[in-house]
């Protein structure tokens, strides 16, 4: 039996063919909402700087660095730990965040083990290809992960338990992919993974599994068609 919490290796996903730039394009025209996520993680991250102490970041996915860079210019003297299963999506967060104190993991991090003591965790548009199992396990994880009083900022694709909101959110999703696309091939793509790659949990479950994972402060920073930003403290 495969007992893998992942339902995708990093081949399967295609980020072998994308150079980074292309790539970054095309994830902000493919996921409704992207930008205004990204700003609405921002200011979390700003405010959560402002009252707490933050040297040691754990990114979950850090893909080509576009969200990881955001929080390194709110704070450049953190160090970051980042995990990704794509060498070739690392490549560009690489080139991007030269500057910046970056320790990086080759690996899928629901199979490695992780540090203890991070003040705070991030992964955005990184999770929904865990199973059901697997988000309630790496939530365990994540919050083993953090030192008392850390923060895990979680930016994902989500859905919703209400059947007729969830239709309409992935039929406003399909949409927009289909008037947003750069082209084409891209529109397969990306609806093709849309439909058979990623697995979209109900926000009410996962927000659930991170209190049974022990978060004490939960709350939605962002919500947007199948776009959330979900802040939990430990
Ligand atoms: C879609 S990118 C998101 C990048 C950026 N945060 C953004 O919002 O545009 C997510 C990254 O997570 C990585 N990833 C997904 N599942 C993973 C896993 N189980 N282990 C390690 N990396 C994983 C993918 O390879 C990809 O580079």
């Amino acid at each position: 039996m495969d007992d893998r919490t992942t339902n995708v290796a990093a081949g399967d996903l295609n980020y072998d063919s994308y150079e980074s730039e292309i790539y970054d394009d095309d994830i902000r025209r493919s996921i409704p909402g992207h930008d205004e996520l990204h700003k609405k993680f921002e200011e979390v991250a700003r405010e959560y700087i402002a009252s707490n102490k933050v040297e040691r970041i754990l990114e979950l996915g850090i893909g080509t660095g576009l969200t990881s860079e955001k929080i390194l210019k709110l704070i450049p003297t953190a160090s970051l730990t980042a995990v990704d299963f794509s060498e070739k999506m690392m490549d560009g967060a690489k080139k991007r965040l030269s500057k910046y104190n970056v320790a990086y993991i080759l690996g899928d991090y629901a199979e490695i083990n992780l540090d203890d003591d991070f003040d705070m965790v991030i992964s955005v548009i990184g999770i929904h290809h865990q199973k059901d199992e697997g988000k309630k396990k790496l939530f365990r994880k994540i919050y083993g992960s953090l030192k008392s009083g850390g923060v895990f900022i979680f930016g994902d694709l989500v859905t919703y338990k209400a059947k007729t909101k969830a239709a309409i959110n992935d039929a406003q999703h399909f949409h927009h992919l289909v008037e947003h696309a750069r082209n084409e091939p891209s529109l397969k793509e990306w609806a093709y993974h849309h439909k058979f790659l990623n697995l979209l949990a109900p926000i009410e479950d996962q927000i659930d599994w991170l209190k049974e994972a022990g978060f004490s402060e939960i709350s939605v920073a962002y919500e947007h068609l199948n776009t959330a930003l979900i802040i939990a403290k430990k």
